[in-house]
């Protein structure tokens, strides 16, 4: 089976209900990125980043895999198909994908502050003053801005073996998981899904500029013609 690599971000589940980031009305309009998504903004106000995270793991629960997620995943019967994700909800695992690889962290984890120590919280709230095993700080198990991407080295493997790769829902505006797409081997074809215009050089693939759940019908019948 051909492999299919997807790269996703938070447009693919903006029609689940989940804010994105950089949209008009998206989460960084709302909040100071540097103080709930740093490193720094950690050991200034802990409670605060506590707060900003316990709301989307909150929010986590009561939203559904929509039929972006859903077609990504069904495509595992034709492909042996991987998805890459820079979101932190487990929408994709819930629709049915496995071995999904998250970026940037799972907001149904928590670890210690060393990051060793990665337990399962499903979607309860870390409390107030709550510590980790090792007597640290419970922390939301997150890729902070500042901190290393453990599993960007996975990632680029993972891409450099594609041979067809898709981007949906996302701005590409954050490295180092936006330069996955110069990872991919240099025939190989790249889609993009996304409503609005994306910095992606297009000279090798297709742009949908659709919503995910449309531009995966599209992408669908394209790769009809690709699968083995
Ligand atoms: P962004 O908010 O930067 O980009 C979302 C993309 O989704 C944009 O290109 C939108 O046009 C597109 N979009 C909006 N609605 C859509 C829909 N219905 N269907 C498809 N696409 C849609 O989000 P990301 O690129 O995921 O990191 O952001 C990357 C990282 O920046 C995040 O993982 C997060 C953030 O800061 C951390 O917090 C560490």
């Amino acid at each position: 089976m051909k492999k299919l690599v997807f790269l996703t971000g938070a447009g693919v589940s903006a029609e689940s209900g989940v804010a994105t980031f950089r949209d008009s009305g998206g989460l960084w309009e709302n909040y100071d990125v540097m103080k709930v998504a740093s490193i720094e903004g950690w050991n200034e106000d802990c409670d605060l980043v506590q707060r900003f995270y316990n709301d989307r793991r909150a929010q986590l629960a009561n939203v559904e895999p929509n039929a972006a997620h859903r077609a990504i995943a069904l495509l595992q019967a034709d492909f042996d198909a991987r998805v890459i994700t820079q979101n932190v909800d487990d929408l994709h695992e819930r629709a049915g994908s496995r071995d999904v690889l998250h970026l940037h962290g799972e907001l149904t984890k928590a670890c210690n502050e060393a990051k060793t120590d990665v337990i399962e919280i499903g979607y309860r709230a870390i409390a107030e003053g709550e510590k980790a095993a090792d007597g640290s700080r419970l922390r939301p198990f997150i890729v902070w801005f500042g901190e290393t991407v453990e599993l960007m080295n996975d990632a680029a493997y993972i891409t450099r073996e594609a041979d067809i790769f898709v981007i949906v829902g996302t701005s590409l505006q954050v490295y180092p998981a936006a330069s996955l797409i110069y990872f991919t081997r240099g025939k190989t074809p790249i889609y993009a899904i996304d409503p609005n215009e994306i910095a992606f050089p297009f000279d090798r693939g297709e742009f949908i500029r659709e919503k995910a759940s449309r531009g995966m019908e599209i992408l669908r019948e394209r790769l009809k013609l690709l699968a083995d």
